[in-house]
């Protein structure tokens, strides 16, 4: 039986409250002293939800008297959230521990910590303990609100700390959390995964799905509004099963009083704020209500974009994968969704290369991709990661192979991103004006309602406001075009 999701005590997170005023103590005692508060750095890699879990980190160091590093200091605390969905990601962070090597032999007061996905797995642990020993602190995904506690231990001890794997159906509220961006903000809705697919380490990591109640969701997009905020992106692994653990436990009356599904949260959210733009990430195929298709076509706010990963079009390799779905079954979703709201920018995840994935399977996922004509896909070539079903699958794929195979899925993709992105040009498009672009500062950067990023011209500096763009060109992965004027 599922277990209930519930919060964690008011106590323990006022606790931790106290702990970061401390240390804030310190580092202005320290700051006096030396003239410098001291400075941490925070080193990010993985997808949304560790984009998030960075801002909360970067939250809680700033109630903690840091300074966040910005050009070359020299930090006294370094962080590094981590991700293992694939092994090219944890490749990555242990070549930067080893880097910091002489970083500590230069600065042995420097605290190292190392957080993240890569933590809950016990033999990352364990390597990290052998053969990085200075890492002063590792903690998990479970126990990211107890990050105060755990440096001020490390700090009082000089020791190292371990702690990883809380338990597994709690969520945390009133972190602290510092956003990077002024205009647009990530919403998580639920943790964890429970869907298993078997390439997939997330659900070990992540842990057991955990939904946020509805009343708090809100509180935090209402506070988003009121600070001028004008997107937000409700996140989670699989946000269409939002809910299913806030249910009653009684069974037949599951459906009583406090359960909202995802596409209930949607409403609540439209009809008591007025964020102009909502989007959301991750959708399963296997959950996608016809509701949810139907609320996302009935309030303007809930942006026409849909991610919806594929993983595969061969039906067979999709009950490898433990997905849930056909390939029939997904095309006739995308029917669905395209009938309703005709305009939707699709995206969506590939997987080349899973264990016994024959050519005819390969063509099937060609056979999608032409069919469905994706506005733009992530493509990824399978990662074998221990402790999931599939590494012990027999015929995993040779190299070769799988790269030929990955050349061939990308030409057909990009012939449907360009295409996708020329159809606009002529069009004048709303944009969510973002800021300047980062590669050429004459230019502003933001999305349309779509998600598509437009790179453009404007007079006036525009960052934060919902502007119509003239769209002049369309490159791969931007389009380009001129300010008109505010929407
Ligand atoms: N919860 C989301 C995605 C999480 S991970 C979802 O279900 O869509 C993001 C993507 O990484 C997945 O969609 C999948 O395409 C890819 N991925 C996950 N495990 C992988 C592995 N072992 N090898 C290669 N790609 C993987
Ligand atoms: Fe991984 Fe599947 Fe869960 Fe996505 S739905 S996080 S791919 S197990
Ligand atoms: Fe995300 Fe990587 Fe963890 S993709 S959930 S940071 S394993």
């Amino acid at each position: 039986m599922r277990k209930q999701t519930i919060q964690i005590p008011q106590e323990e997170m006022d606790r931790q409250f106290d702990i970061m005023r401390k240390i804030r103590e310190r580092n202005e005692n320290k700051e006096k002293v030396t003239g410098r508060r001291p400075v941490a750095d925070v080193r990010t890699f993985g997808c949304q939800m560790n984009e998030h879990d960075s801002e909360k980190i970067t939250g809680m160091l700033l109630a903690m008297g840091y300074r966040i590093k910005e050009d070359d200091q020299a930090p006294d605390l370094v962080i590094f959230n981590t991700c293992c969905v694939r092994e090219n990601a944890e490749e990555k962070v242990y070549g930067h521990l080893g880097a910091l090597k002489k970083l500590k032999k230069d600065n042995p007061e420097t605290v190292i910590a190392v957080c993240g996905c890569m933590t809950e797995q016990p033999t990352v642990v364990e390597e990290i303990k052998k053969k990085y020993k200075n890492v002063d602190l590792v903690f998990g995904t479970h126990n990211l609100h107890r990050f105060p506690e755990l440096l001020k231990n490390v700090l009082d001890s000089g020791t190292r700390i371990y702690e990883t794997s809380g338990t597994d159906n709690e969520v945390a509220e009133g972190v602290p959390v510092e956003r990077d961006s002024k205009v647009k903000a990530w919403v998580t809705i639920m943790y964890g995964c429970d869907n298993f697919c078997t390439y997939c380490i997330v659900p070990y990591v992540r842990g057991r799905e955990r939904s946020r109640r509805p009343e708090e969701i809100l509180r935090e997009v209402r506070e988003l509004e009121a600070r001028g905020i004008k997107e937000i992106t409700l996140l989670g692994q699989n946000v269409n099963s939002y809910g299913k653990d806030l249910r009653n436990t009684d069974g037949e009356n599951s459906n009583g009083a406090g359960y909202m599904d995802f596409a209930g949260l949607l409403s609540y959210i439209c009809e008591n704020t007025n964020i102009p733009r909502i989007r959301f990430m991750t959708s399963h195929p296997k959950d996608l209500s016809q509701r949810l298709i139907e609320t996302m076509a009935k309030y303007p706010a809930i942006c026409r974009q849909l991610h919806l990963p594929v993983q595969s079009g061969s039906t067979r390799l999709l009950k490898m994968m433990n997905r849930r779905y056909t390939k029939e079954q997904y095309l006739e979703l995308v029917g669905k969704v395209r009938e309703k709201i005709p305009d939707v920018t699709l995206s969506t995840d590939i997987i080349v290369g899973f264990p016994g994935e024959t050519e005819e399977d390969f063509e099937e996922t060609l056979d999608v991709v032409r069919k469905v004509k994706f506005d733009m896909a992530f493509t990824f070539i399978y990662s074998k990661r221990t402790g999931t079903p599939a590494a012990t699958y027999p015929d995993q794929i040779p190299d070769d192979v799988v790269k030929d195979r990955f050349a061939r899925l990308l030409d057909a993709q990009n012939k449907n991103t360009h295409d996708s992105n020329v159809k606009h040009i002529g069009e004048t498009l709303e944009v969510l004006a973002e800021g300047q672009s980062r590669t050429n500062e004459d230019k502003y950067t933001g999305r349309t309602q779509g998600g598509k990023p437009v790179n453009f011209t404007a007079e006036e500096d525009v960052t934060g406001r919902m502007v119509l763009v003239k769209i002049t060109g369309g490159q791969t992965w931007y389009l380009e075009g001129e300010y008109v004027r505010d929407v």
